[in-house]
């Protein structure tokens, strides 16, 4: 068995990992080669499914291949799918599925899907993985941009995909794969899980504080649900303690087996719109604090005594400032924490699980993923960043008292490593690294996927919205709405100040900076406008009349760098000018200006005219154009 950590341990394998098993070739274009055929000398592969399987995407799926228990890794940096023999602990194939692999699924016929990120596709895999039997596809269904969540009805009918950038939430037959329904949802949908009934689909968003219920059965759509502690529970929130707040981090989702729906996230308090010495938090509030909703998965409502917490009255929270996934077993509710780089089990049966906290487990650096054996008494854990999978007991059923040690751990071999990216990704997610934050808070908690968390922060210069960083920096400079910093490093060294830090120096300062400008970005074009449409939106952007690009440059991404009084003032501002931002990404990014004055693109083009550029002369239809061209960028 293979020691923590221990990064000899594949490669010194006596054959090592069978890489010529999968094929390697780029995924041929959707549509052709449907089914290919198994190499005949193969029998059938056996695949089974767990008897316990969620039903749920993660980055990690079990199953057992040939009476083996196999864990299928969805590996996003080296863009592959990997099987690994769990009890052998050895890489026994990997396949290349055309792209970054945010989560797999496994049907009950043993096939796998697996949600290919930016390839905006669902690969259907089959023959298991084992040297004699290599993944195939098997089908490729193509789903909006950005396929990042997966779940499977209790019957095993219908398949649901979640599109971060894409906004949607696509409801599939899981058996022809055709499509039965698509719905726009909010920014970054992320989790899904299905009702026992299987009659709706709980969705969480990284971004924004609503959960969406979509009805699977025909009835009517209803309206998402909040689970910010917010104006609405301001009275009942002074009796009983609870902060005006609003949620975000909703990268998990779990459900029990009494159907209550558990929703990890953060609570954050951006602070008063006035201006503030650091970056929200005050008044003896913290900033930001773990909480777990529960929603009763049959009134498709948040129950209300969950949505109280205890902060700043007896003790301090538990701190999970990145929750990343999440699964409920017999044991209770284990939420995988970036940062920490820790899996916490919470009593998932309590009125306030997020307050019940019964065990901690170290892992390596980036669990983004977590899957439940419970019949062999253990959870397999999945570090991104350490390229890691990691054993943990966790008891037989009813054992309270689970082993709060890592039994052993998989250092997988990488291809592509810059040592200096891998440590710059790190520090963009410690939390509690004094350094940088005075209250424990990382890169991350505001730029969630090197991106924004959608919420305007009160700051020393006034409300500040966080901008996209992810492929957003090149050619953007200076940095900051005010346009103060002339390039990265420096505007570093403010928001450090902001958030209490005391600073980055040396080579992890070198780190970061070469993180942050290497991010992957979003996949960009979200229009769903035809292509017509969209040139006469540029013809538009780009005409004198309306002079978008005199300030933001002839394709919206290289803006002038300079500072304009565009009457955006608002009464906490310091300043009147602003920096012409990029449109980079700006379909994605709602809401905009500085402040976030405007909730969508076509306000802010209402609105705005003749404080920047002109839009009156412009009929509904033309506004519409110049909107989805903007979304192209
Ligand atoms: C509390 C939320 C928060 C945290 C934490 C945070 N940021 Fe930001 N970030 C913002 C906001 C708000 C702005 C806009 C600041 C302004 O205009 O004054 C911003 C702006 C930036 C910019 C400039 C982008 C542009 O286009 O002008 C960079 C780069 C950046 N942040 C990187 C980081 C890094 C690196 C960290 C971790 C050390 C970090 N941020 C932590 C909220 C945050
Ligand atoms: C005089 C220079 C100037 C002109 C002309 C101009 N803009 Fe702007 N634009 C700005 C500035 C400065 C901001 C930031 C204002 C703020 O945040 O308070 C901005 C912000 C925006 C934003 C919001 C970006 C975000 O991330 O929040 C969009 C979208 C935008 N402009 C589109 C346009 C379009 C479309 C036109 C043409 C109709 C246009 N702009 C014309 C300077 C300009």
């Amino acid at each position: 068995m293979c020691a923590a950590s221990l990064a000899s341990c594949m490669r010194g394998a006596p054959d090592g990992p069978p890489r010529s098993a999968s094929p390697d070739a780029p995924a041929p274009a959707p549509g052709d080669a449907a089914s290919v055929p198994l190499p005949s000398r193969a029998p059938p592969p056996d695949v089974r499914r767990l008897a316990a399987d969620p039903r749920q995407g993660s980055a990690i799926a079990l199953a057992d291949l040939d009476g083996r228990r196999v864990a299928y890794v969805a590996d996003e940096d080296e863009s592959r799918v990997r099987v690994i023999d769990v009890e052998a602990e050895r890489e026994l194939s990997s396949f290349a599925p055309g792209g970054a692999p945010a989560a797999l699924l496994m049907l009950p016929d043993g096939r796998l899907v697996v949600a290919v990120r930016d390839a905006g596709r669902l690969l259907v895999l089959r023959g298991g993985g084992s040297a004699s039997s290599p993944l195939v596809v098997d089908t490729r269904v193509d789903v909006p941009v950005e396929p990042v969540g997966l779940a499977l009805s209790p019957d095993d009918g219908t398949l649901i995909a979640t599109s971060g950038w894409g906004r949607a939430v696509t409801v599939l037959d899981a058996h022809t794969f055709t499509r039965k329904a698509e719905h726009v949802v909010g920014r970054e949908p992320r989790s899904v899980v299905v009702s026992t009934d299987g009659k709706r689909a709980f969705v969480s968003h990284a971004v924004g504080q609503s959960l969406d219920v979509i009805p699977l059965d025909g009835e009517k759509a209803k309206k998402p649900l909040s689970l910010g502690g917010g104006e609405e529970l301001m009275d009942r929130a002074i009796m009983a303690g609870v902060q005006p707040r609003v949620a975000c981090q909703g990268f998990a989702l779990a459900k029990t087996a009494s159907g209550r729906v558990l929703a990890p996230h953060v609570l954050v308090f951006p602070g008063e719109p006035e201006v503030s010495s650091g970056y929200g938090g005050g008044e003896g509030r913290e900033p930001e604090v773990f909480h777990v909703p529960v929603i009763d998965e049959d009134a498709a409502s948040v129950l209300a005594e969950s949505r109280t917490l205890r902060v700043g009255l007896d003790g301090s929270p538990t701190r999970c400032a990145l929750p990343r996934a999440a699964v409920a077993g017999r044991a209770g509710l284990f939420v995988t924490c970036l940062g920490e780089d820790s899996v916490v089990l919470f009593d998932a049966d309590a009125i306030n699980p997020h307050d019940v906290e019964l065990k901690k487990w170290s892992v390596p650096a980036g669990p983004t993923a977590i899957a439940l054996d419970e019949e062999q008494g253990r959870a397999l854990v999945w570090s991104q960043f350490a390229h890691a999978l990691t054993t943990i007991a966790i008891g037989e059923s009813g054992d309270a008292a689970p082993k709060p040690f890592a039994l052993s751990s998989l250092t997988l071999v990488r291809e592509r490593e810059d040592p200096r990216l891998e440590r710059g990704r790190v520090l963009f997610h410690a939390t509690n690294d004094a350094r940088i934050s005075g209250d424990g808070r990382a890169c991350a908690s505001c730029h969630p996927d090197g991106r924004d968390d959608a919420l305007v922060w009160s700051s020393p210069k006034g409300p500040r919205q966080t901008p996209i960083l992810a492929g957003r920096l090149e050619g953007a400079a200076p940095f900051g709405w005010n346009g103060d910093a002339p390039d990265v490093a420096l505007h570093l060294v403010q928001t450090v100040k902001r958030l209490g830090g005391t600073g980055l120096d040396g080579d992890d300062k070198e780190a970061l900076m070469a993180y942050v400008r290497a991010m992957r970005a979003p996949p960009g074009n979200v229009a769903r406008a035809p292509a017509e449409a969209i040139a006469r939106g540029l013809a538009i952007y780009q005409s004198e009349e309306a002079g978008c690009a005199s300030c933001h440059g002839a394709g919206g991404d290289l803006p002038d760098g300079a500072q304009h009084d565009v009457r955006s003032r608002a009464a906490a501002d310091t300043q009147a000018k602003f920096d012409t931002p990029s449109l980079r990404f700006v379909g994605g990014s709602a809401p905009y200006f500085h402040d976030g004055r405007y909730p969508d693109l076509r306000t802010l083009l209402v609105k705005s005219d003749g404080k920047m550029g002109r839009t009156k002369h412009l009929s509904p239809a033309e506004l519409a154009d110049l909107e989805a061209y903007l979304e192209t960028l």
